[in-house]
């Protein structure tokens, strides 16, 4: 088949706690981009509780989808493939979205299309910037996922750094629970950190300065071990100060990346991109180092399936569709360039 600038395609996201129907034109013309968000159904749990997000999916999917095209103005026979985020994720969740993406595709007579949920946060920003020129350095910051990574090309991607233990989500997540800010601690923290001093407790950054690695786990327990030492210390200056060094490490290695690699244009992907201060800190690196920087809006950073439609778009374009036993795989990996 031909993919071209007309090519339309349904993406479809349930890889956590995100029930998401997108269509997109060309790969980046969003027509619809719905989300619906189960944070409420999980936030008494304190975490995404796998058995529930996946009824939630089948409850929500169906009239997501269907919004999603009465938005775009579409209807099935329109379509020129349905694609699926198949991993990483919860496998329940991924199984949702996997057989209804399948069973649509089937029904059209078109193309099913498998997508790397990672590889969907790597075309975000070349979603809402198509002006944007490969090879580029994203830095992708997820609720399970820290990782730079050079986009040589369509499909190649290499592994400059990564976490070596928690996630820069995780942690905000474990301390945004500690500090007794709920369900998720990211956008908690990144509020309630208005309000703080960033600079009056002086968190370690750990790896400041060795490689393009990351390691938040020290982090987190130095932030439980001062809150035990001094129960008197305000909240909004905790989180402030994690907040702080969190951000001058993920700021720091993603410049050094960057320089390392020689790359015109540095991006930000994954739900942590909806930092504010990461946000305001990366867009002044970039303006400094005079690098091409780009920040995908807040909505885009998030799950969402526009980006899952787009990097469909380039699988179907460099591969064709997918076979459609492919199954839902909870531990994918982003499939990288051996050295
Ligand atoms: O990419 P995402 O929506 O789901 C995963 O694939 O993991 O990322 C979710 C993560 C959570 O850890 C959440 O706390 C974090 O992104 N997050 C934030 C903010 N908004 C979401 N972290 C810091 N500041 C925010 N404003
Ligand atoms: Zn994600």
């Amino acid at each position: 088949m031909t993919v071209d600038a007309a090519t339309t395609i349904l993406g479809i996201e349930t890889s956590c706690d995100e029930t998401a129907a997108s269509v997109v034109v060309g790969g980046h013309l969003v027509r619809s981009s719905v989300v619906s968000s189960q944070v409420d159904i999980h936030a008494r749990f304190g975490g995404v509780v796998p058995e529930i997000a996946s009824r939630a999916h089948v409850d929500l999917l169906t009239p997501v989808i269907a919004e999603a095209l009465v938005e775009a103005g579409v209807d099935g026979p329109d379509l020129q493939a349905v694609a699926a985020t198949v991993g990483p994720g919860l496998v329940g969740a991924l199984l949702v979205g996997v057989s209804t993406a399948k069973a649509l595709a089937l029904v059209w007579g078109v193309p099913f299309v498998a997508v790397n949920h990672l590889e969907a946060h790597l075309y975000a920003a070349l979603v809402e910037d198509p002006s944007l020129e490969l090879p580029l350095v994203v830095l992708l910051v997820s609720g399970g996922h820290t990782m730079l990574v050079h986009m040589e090309d369509h499909g190649r991607y290499r592994l400059l750094g990564s976490t070596i233990d928690d996630a820069a989500g995780e942690a905000f997540d474990k301390v945004g629970r500690f500090l007794g800010l709920g369900y998720p601690g990211g956008p908690a923290i990144d509020r309630i950190s208005m309000e703080g001093d960033p600079t009056s407790i002086a968190f370690p950054r750990a790896m400041y300065h060795e490689g393009l690695d990351f390691s938040f786990s020290g982090l987190k327990t130095a932030v439980v071990n001062h809150v035990r030492k001094h129960p008197e210390a305000a909240t909004a200056d905790v989180a402030a100060s994690f907040q702080e060094a969190v951000v001058d490490v993920l700021v720091a290695k993603a410049r050094r990346a960057a320089q390392q690699v020689g790359a015109k244009g540095l991006v930000l992907g994954g739900g942590v991109a909806a930092n504010s201060l990461l946000r305001e800190r990366f867009l002044s690196a970039c303006v400094e180092d005079g690098i091409h920087g780009f920040l995908p809006s807040r909505s885009m950073c998030t799950d969402n399936a526009a980006m899952v439609a787009a990097a469909a778009w380039w699988t179907l374009e460099a591969n064709g569709g997918s076979p459609l036993d492919t199954g839902a795989d909870p531990n994918l990996r982003l499939p990288l360039l051996a050295d």
